[in-house]
């Protein structure tokens, strides 16, 4: 393969840029020429796309976002779409791809894989952590690094004020965000949506721990696991407190990617250009198993079961006691 395109699509997440400055320098290192397209899929079938040199990735190794810029494109779902980004790529002599994003980037590539021929290679970059078949996305250390540092700031406040806490972290399906941040952050309750939880026992143990002198408490909410104005006002009527809300929001999607994050993206970038040098390869997603970086075909990575970390919620649980 002697010429290739990298792209971000659907939300952004810390550690893409280390991805496309580690795709570029592999494949340029291997001889290959490399496309940057702007803006996903979108980009894709508008031909917004430039040739990307060693040095045009220069510098962005240690920045949050995307500097290709990423979007959401609906019409890249349909056949027709994938089509038209199948004739830019014959255009420009494209013949591989590697795609930076989450569930929805993978399936448009696995379409065009399949449709039209275009091996592509996935590499997972989402701050939810929500795809089954690795242990970790790119982004994910890094939001929940955002979200502990303002868990530790509330925990200053609401402890010199007596106050109970209630802080609301992205994760619409998946509640690893809350769960991770929650644990490190020596939260009192976390609300996710992978396990029930009832508000009752949660006002009466609040009631209680008030009895017991414990008056500051934090409870990290998952976007996806209700509302938090419902929740604040129901257990403010029961426990008789006054939660204060914090909606951290896009603050989580920003930020210099950790070490942690860097590295994966760095790992994850040289296995996909590899990958797409080996002309017996398929289209793939590539990520993280143990410590081994991993390849599996799309299809078997989407039917993956999410297997949700008990033992970390079991631990969160016991040491809220
Ligand atoms: O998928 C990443 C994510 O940040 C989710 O956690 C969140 O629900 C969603 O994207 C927000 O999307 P948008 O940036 O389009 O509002």
């Amino acid at each position: 393969m002697k010429k290739i395109g990298v792209l971000t699509s659907g939300g952004d997440a810390p550690g893409m840029n280390a991805a496309i400055r580690a795709t570029v320098r592999t494949a340029r290192y291997f001889g290959m020429q490399v496309y940057g397209i702007e803006r996903g899929w979108e980009g894709l079938i508008t031909g917004q796309i430039t040739e990307l040199e060693n040095r045009s990735v220069s510098d962005i190794i240690q920045r949050g976002g995307t500097f290709l810029k990423t979007a959401r494109c609906a019409e890249f779902m349909t056949y027709e779409g994938q089509k038209k980004g199948s004739m830019t790529l014959d255009a420009y002599g494209i013949e591989g791809l590697v795609v930076i994003g989450g569930d929805g980037t993978f399936h448009g590539a696995k379409a065009l894989s399949d449709n039209f021929g275009v091996k592509c290679m996935g590499i997972p970059g989402t701050i939810d952590n929500d795809l089954a078949y690795t242990d970790y996305t790119l982004g994910f250390d890094t939001a929940v690094n955002t979200v502990l540092s303002a868990i530790n700031n509330l925990r200053d406040t609401m402890q010199s004020h007596d106050r109970v806490s209630l802080i609301e972290v992205m994760g619409r399906h998946c509640g690893d965000i809350a769960l991770y941040s929650g644990l490190a952050g020596g939260a009192e309750y976390i609300l996710i949506p992978e396990r029930p939880y009832d508000l009752d026992e949660i006002a009466s143990s609040l009631i209680k721990s008030k009895l017991r002198g414990k008056t500051s408490n934090m409870i990290v909410l998952a976007e996806g696991a209700g509302n938090r104005d419902e929740i604040v006002a129901y257990l403010n009527e029961n426990a008789g407190v006054d939660i204060k809300i914090t909606h951290l929001g896009h603050v989580q999607r920003g930020g210099s990617p950790t070490m942690s994050d860097r590295i994966l993206a760095t790992r994850c970038a040289v296995k996909a250009v590899e990958m797409l040098k080996d002309d017996s390869s398929v289209s793939s997603a590539i990520g993280i198993k143990g410590n081994e970086i991993i390849a599996v075909p799309f299809e078997e990575a989407f039917n993956c079961k999410r297997t949700f970390n008990d033992d970390l919620y079991e631990a969160a649980r016991i040491l809220s006691k």
